[in-house]
């Protein structure tokens, strides 16, 4: 079995070494083949192994089994009850991510819920390390979810765009990284966060003061033996490999922000961290430095991997490094079209077959598409009975879906260019929300 997670080190050697000599195109050039070489090893070894699955915040390959992720990472199953007892709370029916099941671990809700209950507020905590200038829906999914959170609990929310993250783990230039962090925050605000309970912040723009101080202390509790084995880093990382896990833990304290967003007697106000499962490690290490900082230990609440278009079932994520795997909210409604259209299905060779057999719905990525964003519970159990059944089409799915597709992107298009200047600054700018 081909090792993703050594593959990724020895990409992040080839650029260490060689970035001082050769020009940053042909270094890429070389991963390139590096990742093409792979690829053919991994398609021959493919028939001999069974796919291992690999899940670090860098790397998700493999045939991703949802439950084992879990399992190896120690985090809990969202169940029933839990889902009940936030719709009680909040007065609402649950979002469509979390009652379909989307949204499926936690660490701590429960805790979180106790508080909310017993009148304590808490904070959301949540990121974006820009690598593209546009989001795909992939990464709209925790920020859609963060907004309901908020709006369902009427909590603060900060919201950090790791720049830094992305120029020392993807090599992007550091003025680089800047805009495309503002680029995205367009997109973020433009889910709907509210302005007045809504800090967002670049780490290059934002880090000193107490935020430092803490990056400092949760620093110094992290051994280069526990950030090895967190992450499978080796003697070639750089070592601001090793201090971001700090900077990315930093905001799960609300003492780290300005003294002006947490006022001074809720230092220690707890945080619930809404992320896709690959980012469990860094905030397992952040709940193991927590007590010893005396701070409290943030909770979290996890999602599945979305589903790239071209993998089948449960294989991989949405990867922003295959322009057709994924679905970009600045893609034109010809474009959605066409990527739909070529999506893995799960519906059989010929009619015939699909009236006899009806579609696999597991492997059916339209399908799966339909029950992320289509709302209405009735029409999804119509869709599920008659695809699975064989009296709906792969192409009737398919038309459905680019409808409901095109209107999400559409309406977050209207809102993003709404967004001005004047808004992104405002939201950057560190001022009370917790009143
Ligand atoms: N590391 C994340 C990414 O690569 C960005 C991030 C920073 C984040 N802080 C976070 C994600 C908190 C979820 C929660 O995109």
């Amino acid at each position: 079995m081909i090792d993703k997670t050594e593959i990724e080190r020895i990409k992040q050697v080839i650029v260490e070494k060689l970035s001082s000599i050769h020009t940053l195109k042909r270094v890429q050039k070389i991963n390139q083949l590096v990742d093409e070489i792979a690829g053919q090893e991994e398609r021959e070894t493919e028939s001999l192994s069974s796919e291992e699955q690999v899940v670090t915040p860098w790397v998700v390959s493999g045939k991703i089994d949802h439950d084992k992720v879990i399992e190896k990472f120690g985090c809990k199953r969202i169940d029933e009850s839990l889902i009940d007892r936030v719709e009680r709370l909040t007065s609402r029916r649950a979002h469509v991510f979390l009652r379909r099941g989307f949204f499926y671990a936690h660490r701590d809700l429960d805790k979180i819920l106790d508080c909310y209950e017993s009148g304590k507020k808490f904070y959301l905590y949540t990121g974006r390390g820009p690598s593209s200038e546009s989001l795909h829906l992939g990464h709209l999914i925790p920020f859609l979810f963060t907004k309901y959170l908020q709006e369902a609990f009427k909590v603060p929310v900060v919201i950090q765009i790791t720049d830094d993250e992305k120029k020392i783990w993807k090599k992007l230039e550091k003025e680089e990284t800047k805009r495309l962090g503002r680029e995205n925050v367009k997109d973020i605000i433009a889910c709907g966060f509210d302005a007045s309970n809504t800090f967002i912040f670049s780490s290059y723009a934002t880090v000193g003061g107490k935020f430092y101080e803490n990056v400092v202390e949760i620093a110094d509790c992290i051994t280069v033996n526990k950030a090895n084995s967190t992450f499978g880093f080796t003697g070639e990382v750089s070592t601001a490999k090793m201090i971001f896990p700090s900077l990315q833990a930093a905001p799960s304290f609300s003492s780290s922000f300005p003294h002006k967003l947490f006022p001074d007697e809720k230092k220690n106000i707890p945080c619930l961290i809404p992320c896709a499962i690959d980012q469990d490690p860094y905030f397992r290490l952040t709940r193991d430095v927590a007590p010893r900082l005396d701070f409290i230990k943030p909770a979290l609440i996890e999602s599945k991997f979305f589903p790239a278009l071209r993998a089948s079932g449960n294989n991989g994520k949405m990867s922003a490094s295959d322009a057709n795997s994924a679905i970009y909210i600045n893609d034109s409604a010809a474009d959605i079209k066409k990527k739909i259209n070529s999506a893995v299905t799960g519906g059989r060779d010929n009619l015939e077959d699909q009236k006899k057999y009806g579609a696999n719905l597991k492997e059916d990525i339209p399908f799966q598409y339909l029950s992320f964003f289509l709302e209405d519970d009735a029409e999804l159990e119509h869709i599920k009975k008659e695809y699975g059944e064989g009296r709906m089409t792969t192409g009737d799915v398919k038309k459905r879906l680019v409808q409901v597709v095109t209107e999400i992107v559409e309406r977050h298009r209207m809102a993003r260019a709404a967004v001005t200047d004047e808004m992104v600054d405002a939201f950057m700018t560190p001022r009370p929300l917790f009143e």
